[in-house]
């Protein structure tokens, strides 16, 4: 065997034994952030992380697009290495127990919480948040699925959410991550548009295959609107198709987002109708969450 092979061979054997031990019933909710590239969902996600956890929620960001924006994001420094799940397998792998000759699932916990596949796998904010970097390859063209991402969705399946924890997934551009494993366990997807026509059909292809897997709520965010005439003539564009989200928001453009990118961190520190409308998309997704 060759050494891609047997290292294939070695991640699907730890993937199957993660995927042994879950998934499991959550009593928090999961999140997916969606939408074209450059519509605003690492912003948003962050922003999310931080609302929630200052209500005190134990929050997991992941990061599913191989760009790995949302660590900035979230205001860990530029210069902090960070080493996604997908090029840490061999310590996942000596971390689940699962080195050659050791003994099966020595090291994995039967009900893992965010704190333990945190600890394991990811890195902690200076304020808290829980953030695994995933790294992905996805590779759309071939529509094949490498064994990284088999395993990035185990461990997300993996996860045992207590009550008040919530996982906000930012992902990549373009729909590929809705593979059946990865949104598995998601409740909510926020798909996240601006307000011209490609983004938007981006966004309900995206709703689409999100209820396919059957995601139970799909809610449409309309970011950087510059007034209220390119708020009107998107409305009208998207007529009826809009009575398929469950919630629609609206986000206006913000010069000060601009200002502070890609750290969000002081957008929280002032008073905005910006941030406000942030809360609100916040409080909405925990009376969703909540649901039954
Ligand atoms: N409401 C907004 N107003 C102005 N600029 C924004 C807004 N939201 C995001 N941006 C900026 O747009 C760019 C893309 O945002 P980002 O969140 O990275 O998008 P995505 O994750 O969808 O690719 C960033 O430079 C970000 O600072
Ligand atoms: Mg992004």
């Amino acid at each position: 065997m060759s050494d891609s092979e047997e290292r294939k061979k070695r991640i699907y054997e730890v993937t199957e034994e993660l995927q042994s031990k879950g998934p499991h019933n959550d009593k928090g909710f999961r999140v997916v952030i969606t939408g074209k590239g450059g519509v605003g969902k690492t912003t948003l996600t962050a922003l999310l992380a931080k609302l929630f956890s200052k209500s005190g929620y134990n929050v997991l960001a992941a990061d599913e697009d191989p760009q790995m924006n949302l660590p900035f994001a979230l205001g860990i420094p530029r210069d902090q290495e960070i080493t996604p799940i997908s090029k840490n397998f061999d310590y996942i792998e000596e971390k689940v127990g699962a080195r050659p000759g050791a003994s099966w699932g020595g090291l994995l916990s039967l009900n893992p919480d965010v704190s333990d596949v945190v600890d394991r796998f990811g890195v902690k904010t200076d304020d808290g948040i829980n953030l695994l970097v995933m790294g992905s390859v996805i590779q759309a063209a071939a529509g094949c699925l490498c064994p990284e991402n088999t395993l990035l969705e185990a461990t997300m399946n993996y996860i045992c959410l207590r009550e008040n924890e919530i996982i906000l997934m930012d992902t990549q551009a373009g729909v590929e991550h809705f593979g059946r494993a990865l949104a598995k366990g998601f409740k909510q997807a926020v798909v996240v548009t601006e307000p011209t026509f490609n983004s938007y059909q981006v966004a309900l292809h995206a709703a689409k295959l999100a209820r396919q897997l059957g995601i139970s709520y799909i809610h449409l965010v309309i970011s950087k609107i510059i007034d209220n005439s390119k708020k009107n003539k998107f409305m009208e564009m998207a007529g009826k198709s809009l009575d398929g989200f469950d919630k629609i928001f609206t986000l206006p453009y913000y010069d000060q987002v601009l200002n502070t990118e890609p750290d969000i961190t002081p957008l929280l520190n002032e008073k905005s109708s910006y941030i406000d409308k942030v809360n609100n998309i916040a409080q909405t997704l925990k009376a969703y969450g909540e649901k039954k």
